[in-house]
């Protein structure tokens, strides 16, 4: 075994030992910096895990290096990481590096940007991130039923400087419809839930374990990064006793601010970085609530105080701004202006989208899309002979109107790009904020800017990933 080789497996070894522990406590420092470039080889391979906890039925999943989620990937801002990802499932695959702005070959997209990864082969991802924050990955090859049965993961991009906070912590956050067994229900792709809200679930688990508590010290100043990895389940959070700061959205930094009413918005495929003050008292407990879903709402997990004494007698000072990454700011003044109208669903009623058929029940249903892009619909994944739907010269400062025409919700993901969301409803968005993936609620109008500075076929859909599979999918080039 040669010298990279060993150190992959010892960094490997590292990351499994300690994972589970790793993720529900504070992250690990970074390793020595020695040979300037972070190397992962990650399998993706079917596995078991205990969802509901130590003790509880076990479900077969599908997984990365063997973990719910799959091993923390750890960047830094700026340096060339290496990704070797094997395939060990029985069907085709590939990794998409959800919200990193990378060059298009290496997006993971099949049939758009790479052949898919065959079962028993590999493929070799290189990109410099150059943005810090929180990020994810996934399949982008039968994503709903890949993604759904387990195969995602964090990234962590770290910025040059440490942001000063006493812990650094992570909520990967994922929905799991579970059958009576404690195995992953049947039904992937129902013509049904494709139309209205897609595959939401039944169970909750944060960093793979359904949480009764977390752990906390009174005082502490705690950046957590909250990540929704769920195929359909949008989280509405609140943290109750507290009040929580939102530093970055979709790993990119935006103005500090409390999140309106209290609720942290976070639509599937989003990230939230919040800033934490433990305010609690010791040896108390606080609720964290998700209560999207009206008459629907659960608790997600508790913030458990231990009897300590605060770790210091004030809070720290106000809140802080992280630093921001080297977005290309958008020339409103030049910009390009375009449409994109989303279409279809249940109660649409859109005879182009065979509305008819889907208002009575399931049978006679045909095969046909239900959702449209401009009046176009690609269906289920990335696959070879998508034409792009707008192209944009590079450079250009490019304005989108998003309209969301259907009766549904959408979280609307761009790849390649961060857009910057400039007005809802025709209401100016504060807050200087960035996003990959803007959640859209029902004829919402979002309008949103960016600079088409990466060249290639970017995909652009909802990751409510029934949702993408029954047509809500374009493709826009940056030539
Ligand atoms: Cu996170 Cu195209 O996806
Ligand atoms: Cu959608």
């Amino acid at each position: 075994m040669n010298t990279e080789s060993n150190s992959l497996v010892s960094r490997r070894g590292l990351l499994r030992t300690g994972a589970g522990l790793l993720l529900a406590t504070a992250l690990p420092p970074l390793p020595g910096r020695a040979s300037g470039s972070s190397e992962y080889r990650i399998v993706a391979a079917a596995a078991r895990a205990r969802l509901a906890g130590a003790g509880r039925l076990e479900t077969d999943v599908w997984a990365y290096d063997g973990t719910i989620p799959g091993s923390l990937v750890r960047l830094r801002q700026g340096e060339k990481a290496r990704l070797v990802v094997e395939n060990q499932l029985n069907q085709e695959t590939t990794v998409h590096w959800h919200g990193i702005r990378l060059p298009n070959a290496m997006d993971g997209v099949p049939g758009l940007t790479q052949p898919p990864i065959k079962p028993g082969e590999s493929f070799v991802y290189e990109f410099t991130p150059p943005d810090a924050g929180t990020f994810w990955y996934h399949p982008h090859a039968n994503s709903l039923e890949q993604l759904g049965r387990g195969l995602s993961g964090p990234v962590i991009v770290a910025e040059r400087e440490a942001v000063p906070v006493d812990r650094d912590i992570l909520w990967f956050l994922t929905d799991w419809r579970l059958n009576e067994e404690g195995g992953i229900a049947s039904g992937f792709g129902n013509r049904m839930e494709a139309a209205m809200s897609g595959r939401v679930g039944n169970t909750f688990t944060l960093n793979g374990r359904v949480s009764e508590a977390e752990a906390f010290r009174a005082g502490e100043r705690i950046r957590l990064r909250l990540a929704n990895g769920s195929l359909a389940r949008i989280m509405a959070l609140r943290f109750e006793g507290h009040r929580p700061v939102i530093v970055a959205i979709d790993g990119q930094p935006c103005d500090a601010h409390e999140p309106e009413g209290g609720r942290i918005l976070l639509g599937p495929a989003m990230r939230v970085d919040i800033l934490l003050d433990m305010q609690g008292e010791p040896g108390r407990r606080y609720g964290v609530v998700d209560d999207f879903y009206d008459g629907l709402s659960y608790r997600l997990t508790q913030l458990a105080y231990d009897e300590r004494p605060p770790l210091r007698e004030h809070p720290l000072d106000a809140s802080f701004d992280l630093p921001r990454n080297p977005l290309p700011e958008p020339d409103p003044a030049t910009a390009e202006h375009h449409d994109l109208t989303l279409q279809g669903g249940m109660m649409s009623g859109m005879g182009a989208m065979q509305g008819g058929g889907m208002m009575h029940g399931m049978t006679g249903m045909g095969r046909g899309p239900v959702w449209a892009v401009n009046g176009m619909s690609m269906t289920g994944d990335g696959h070879a002979g998508m034409e792009p739907a707008l192209t944009f010269q590079r450079g250009r400062s490019i304005m989108l109107a998003m309209r969301n025409e259907t009766a549904w919700w959408h979280p609307m993901h761009f790849h390649g790009h961060s857009l910057r969301v400039l007005s809802r409803n025709g209401k100016p968005v504060p807050h200087r904020q960035w996003q990959d993936t803007v959640l859209m609620a029902p004829r919402d109008v979002v309008d949103v800017a960016f600079v088409a500075d990466n060249p290639g076929n970017w995909m652009l859909h909802c990751h409510i990933m029934d949702h993408q599979m029954a047509g809500l999918m374009t493709v826009l080039r940056v030539a």
